[in-house]
């Protein structure tokens, strides 16, 4: 099955068509109130944006800039949409996409059209006014029921809405792929369908993972909850030579193994999943030897590197310690190809960030092909100032590079190869 991508859209000529592009711009904003779904990791915040809310990482605005310069270059009139958050299907300002608006528009150097709402007059009148190389942004696509919705006729009544507003559509939002939802599943039915610059490199990189990875192949796992990792764990622990386990995870891991936890973040009820897995793949899991004990959970908590077999009952572990960074680091420097998702602890508060640190400075300097997956992982490369290009390939996807990985059916790929 092929898909059709940016370059054949071009081919066929943009000039003066509506090009409608789903890009993914859920970028973590710093506010002084509200919060946002799973975007809690404080980075610094770089370039300004309106109404006093700072982009604190702006990776997935930059990660479209190729494919939307391709289009203004080309003449299209360029209508992005994309989510931000998780609104329940109604207009919630702390979610408005305005902000992105201008941060995007620095970035192209040249103004993005803001709509105030994603298919109503607003969207209509900004899209009608467009001149040939001009960019729109439509408010949040999750301000409408639709968007999300369960049921087929409801999505497919706003996808309409959405499709009427451009002449064709391209797919630029790698992180949504694995959402059945209007944007990204239902208009591609409506319209001549593309996929992106971004989705085609994320595509094309993340299937070197899947195929026939060059050995040995080490994949580090991270992050609060196994539950969430649980199906990419079982998907990649017959590939993978080595996998090793960090983050707030690791302690239902290592109840599994024996040991109390104290206080730590633990999921009772996957202690036997994980020893099922332990057994299942002797030696391939790596636990840490040693973590990063504290009395609370705050960057100025009294704090204790002990070993993994001495967590004491009233303290909680918040990073994994030096010995295991030393031995995660020793099997990382042997590996060929490298997949890193979720960060070995609460790396937003510098005195539990030794762990993140450690483990993606022993991937950088691996001779291997690297790939960051997660918006996570990928935020804290850049909030703890490592450089970009040492890696491989930093994905956009967080859930959607897990669900590729585990070789499931993406809705949005799926729509894209009809
Ligand atoms: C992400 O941040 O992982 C993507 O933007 C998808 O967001 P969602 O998990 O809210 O669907
Ligand atoms: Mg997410």
């Amino acid at each position: 099955m092929t898909i059709r991508n940016l370059d054949d859209l071009l081919a066929e000529g943009v000039s003066g068509r509506r090009v409608l592009v789903r890009a993914d711009l859920n970028v973590p904003l710093d506010k002084q109130s509200g919060e946002m779904n799973d975007h809690d990791s404080a980075s610094a915040p770089q370039g300004g944006a309106p109404d006093g809310v700072r982009i604190a990482d702006d990776g997935r605005i930059r990660a479209v800039l190729p494919t939307l310069s391709a289009l203004v270059q080309a003449g299209a009139k360029v209508v992005v949409c994309s989510h931000l958050g998780r609104p329940k299907g109604a207009p919630d300002p702390q979610f408005s996409l305005r902000p992105v608006a201008g941060r995007l528009g620095e970035l192209l150097g040249a103004p993005v059209h803001f709509a105030e709402d994603t298919v109503g007059d607003s969207a209509r009148s900004t899209v009608a006014d467009l001149a040939d190389g001009q960019v729109a942004l439509l408010e949040n696509l999750r301000f409408n029921k639709g968007e999300t919705s369960k049921d087929d006729a409801e999505r497919g009544a706003f996808a309409d809405q959405l499709a009427a507003l451009g002449d064709a559509y391209v797919d630029d939002a790698f992180g949504a792929v694995h959402r059945k939802h209007a944007s990204v599943h239902d208009v591609p039915a409506r319209l001549p369908h593309y996929a992106g610059r971004l989705v085609l490199r994320e595509v094309e990189v993340l299937s070197r993972l899947t195929g026939e990875p060059e050995r040995p192949y080490v994949v580090v796992l991270g992050g609060s909850k196994v539950s969430d990792k649980l199906a990419v764990i079982e998907a990649l622990l017959p590939t993978v030579d080595r996998l090793l386990i960090g983050g707030g995870m690791c302690f239902t891991f290592l109840k599994a193994q024996g040991h109390e936890v104290g206080t730590s973040l633990l999921e009772k009820d996957m202690v036997e999943t994980c020893r099922n897995l332990m057994e299942r793949a002797p030696g391939k899991i790596m636990l840490p030897v040693d973590v990063v004990v504290a009395d609370a959970f705050a960057p100025d908590a009294a704090h204790d590197t002990v070993p993994a077999d001495g967590i004491p009952s009233h303290r909680l572990g918040l990073d994994i310690g030096p010995e295991t960074v030393a031995g995660f680091a020793a099997a990382l420097s042997q590996a060929k190809t490298v997949f890193w998702n979720g960060p070995m602890g609460v790396f937003e508060m510098a005195a539990f960030a030794n762990g993140t640190r450690g483990v993606a400075e022993a991937i950088t300097k691996a001779d291997a092909f690297s790939v960051v997956g997660g918006g996570d992982s990928a935020a804290a490369v850049r909030a703890l100032g490592l450089d970009e290009s040492s890696f491989g390939h930093i994905s956009t996807g967080g859930g959607a590079s897990l669900e590729y990985l585990e070789g499931k059916t993406l809705p949005g790929i799926a729509a894209l190869e009809n």
